[in-house]
């Protein structure tokens, strides 16, 4: 059985993230979606809403599984029993960061590969702090994320 991790903040998914969560889980047998539930920063929803969130948003997708993970994306990827690490790529902005800690993490673990998947051009410009923004100035996000997460942020602000 072929596993890949989808690690992320998630705060909250967007239609970019439903997009490359799409994409991969066709690729895959089982794609387990990871929230990073990090202390040190302040997420605007909590790890079990953003789980949440996933799972409303990912019920019709074959073979997804979501949870959150502490630590290491390395240690959390082994213990999924996953060789593959999932991550979108934007715009050559997003490229050093990724590339920095995609050879980290093979550094870490050899046997772990990072698979790029390049953003739909619709969603190049998407991300969850752009929406978190948006919707602190009472903006329009529909466009942006499905209805249920607009649903949720609306009733954050
Ligand atoms: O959606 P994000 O915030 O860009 O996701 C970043 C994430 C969760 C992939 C990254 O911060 C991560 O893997 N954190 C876990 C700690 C870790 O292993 N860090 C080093 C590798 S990135």
């Amino acid at each position: 059985m072929r596993t890949a991790v989808y690690p992320g903040s998630f705060d909250p998914v967007t239609n970019g993230h439903i997009d490359i969560i799409r994409r991969a889980s066709s690729m895959v047998d089982r794609l387990v979606i990871g929230v990073l539930n990090n202390s040190a920063k302040s997420p605007l929803f909590s790890a079990e809403e953003r789980v949440n969130m996933l799972e409303e948003v990912t019920k019709d997708i074959p073979g997804v599984e979501v949870t959150y993970f502490t630590g290491l994306l390395v240690d959390f990827a082994q213990s999924s029993n996953a060789r593959i690490i999932v991550r979108g790529l934007r715009a050559v902005s997003d490229f050093e960061y990724e590339l920095q800690w995609a050879q980290a993490n093979r550094l870490l673990n050899p046997a772990l590969d990072t698979l790029f998947l390049i953003t739909d051009q619709n969603y190049s410009y998407l991300s969850s702090s752009t929406v978190r923004e948006l919707a602190k100035y009472h903006a329009d996000i529909s466009k942006f994320v499905p209805p249920y997460v607009e649903q949720k942020v609306l009733e954050k602000y």
